[in-house]
């Protein structure tokens, strides 16, 4: 009856779940059936090969990107100089759903990262919002730091070649263009590599994000001469509310810290290594982020931040007065946004593949390259996907659905962590959030608030993603699932008795 692959040790039909409800509301995936099941697609493995490292890696490359590059731009000009305090408050928040996402890294290391965390503890409609947030939060957000990416492909054609892709083919409708190729390309190429295989992968994806790390630091070295401390009064001139606001803006900086947990099955040491690398990662990107706007705010005047689209490889310009520099920092900029879209392309692909596994997406999504062990058909469908929305959706309302779907799928994480230390107090952890229940609870509130702070039209964006997503759990989905069938086959086994 089942047709998605599944794990030997705890079969569904043995498994406790087998017998529970056949409500969607209330049918849970057991964590040691979630956990069994790990790594195993249709006709093949995904293979164990990630270490600690490339896992901060691959972590540091979905968050590090457009946020700094791009977002930060548009931030100031809000928060004014305080704008490193709004990194503070939107890295907080990110801090206390981090807690929350080692916690339950490190006890169900599987690919499906919040969705198979929710599936375990608030039941599989849940679970599915949650996977559907987590689209938003991967898939949709690839389009829009594609889209960022066009914008210093363009800076670093000028500096270098002179020349600049003209807006009719660098520009999504609506725009002023008809399609966005840069960002067309990009997906398309990281397509390329995902197809190689997880180590290949992750080894191209440690390369890049070196390449952005040692750009910001060569950023704050240069900007740092450039300070002038009265670029830093009024720290806040457009008052306390503003910061906050910039906040939920940049908050989409941080999107991505979670990427470690969709390689859950691929880790060599998932249980120790997802905590440390999803902890690690958070701490390098909150340092970076605080002193490269620190640096940005300190040597160029907030009010020039208006307008500017690249205003990094511009103060980099001003500092020196030498173009070169600017160069350099469009150049790395174009890695380090391509590196963010290769991560988070890499994180929707796995995520799709234990929600597949689980019979509510289409199960080509689970079939695993016998070749390359990785989701071939998979990464093909999502960079293909990514690919079209990337070319001709604008960037703005893109950015903020991203942040609000993220954000609520942050938030049921928190909610997890707390359930699970309830109703499994047993459950082996090999990570554990400090002076819980408060860290959990701060970061749901945290989620919450930043969530009612994003505009009305975001809202009204992320209802309409929801609605789709409901419609498509009811009419697929939930007749699909693989839990939904073992319940009715074991109930038709006892009706038959
Ligand atoms: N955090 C990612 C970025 O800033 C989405 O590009």
């Amino acid at each position: 009856m089942l047709d998605h692959g599944q794990a030997p040790p705890v079969s569904p039909a043995s498994s406790p779940a087998a017998a529970g409800p056949r409500n969607p509301l209330l049918r849970r995936k057991p964590v040691e059936q979630l956990v069994a099941e790990g790594g195993h697609g249709e006709g093949g493995s995904l293979r164990r090969s990630l270490t600690m490292w490339q896992l901060t890696m691959i972590s540091i490359g979905a968050t590090l990107g457009t946020g700094i590059f791009v977002v930060l731009g548009e931030a100031t000009p809000i928060a004014g100089p305080a704008v490193w305090i709004a990194f503070i408050v939107a890295g907080l928040t990110a801090l206390f759903s981090a807690l929350s996402y080692a916690e339950l890294a490190g006890s169900i290391p599987v690919s499906g990262s919040s969705y198979s965390y929710a599936y375990a503890t608030m039941g599989e409609l849940v679970a599915w919002i949650c996977g559907w947030c987590l689209v938003l939060e991967y898939g949709v957000s690839v389009a829009a730091v594609a889209v960022g990416w066009g914008q210093y492909l363009n800076e670093l054609l000028d500096g270098t070649v002179g020349i600049t892709i003209p807006e009719t083919f660098s520009a999504p409708l609506g725009e002023g263009g008809y399609i966005n190729m840069p960002a067309l390309v990009v997906v398309l190429l990281c397509m390329v590599f995902l197809l190689r295989g997880a180590k290949e992968s992750a080894r191209i994806n440690s390369i890049m994000v070196g390449v952005k790390i040692v750009t910001l630091v060569l950023f704050c070295v240069i900007g740092f001469m450039g300070i002038k401390a009265g670029n830093y009064t009024p720290l806040a001139p457009l008052g306390v509310t503003a910061i906050s606001t910039a906040a939920s803006m940049l908050f989409f900086s941080y999107i991505g810290f979670d990427a470690a947990s969709t390689a859950g099955e691929e880790a060599k040491n998932p249980k120790k290594d997802l905590p440390r690398a999803i902890m690690l990662s958070l701490l390098i990107v909150t340092v970076l982020y605080c002193l490269v706007a620190l640096v940005a705010v300190g040597a160029m005047p907030w009010q020039d931040f208006e307008g500017s689209e690249a205003a990094l490889a511009q103060i980099m310009e001003d500092v020196t007065g030498h173009s070169f520099w600017s160069v350099v920092l469009a150049a790395g900029a174009v890695v380090a946004i391509a590196s963010v879209v290769f991560a988070v392309l890499y994180g929707q692909t796995r995520i799709l593949f234990a929600m597949s596994r689980d019979g509510l997406v289409p199960k080509a999504f689970a079939k695993v390259d016998e070749k390359t062990g990785t989701p071939r058909i998979n990464t093909i469908i999502v960079c293909l996907f990514c690919a079209v929305l990337a070319a001709f959706i604008p960037l703005g309302e893109l950015a903020n659905a991203t942040s609000i779907g993220t954000l609520f799928a942050f938030a049921l994480v928190n909610a997890a962590v707390v359930i699970l230390r309830f109703t499994r107090p047993d459950m082996n952890r090999t990570f554990k959030v400090a002076l819980f229940p408060v860290t959990p609870i701060l970061g749901f509130v945290f989620c919450a608030y930043l969530m009612y702070e994003l505009p009305w039209l975001t809202w009204a964006y992320f209802g309409g993603w929801m609605a789709v997503g409901l419609v498509i759990y009811f009419l697929y989905g939930m007749r699909r699932s693989s839990l939904g069938l073992t319940a009715l086959a074991a109930a038709e086994e006892l009706t038959d008795k």
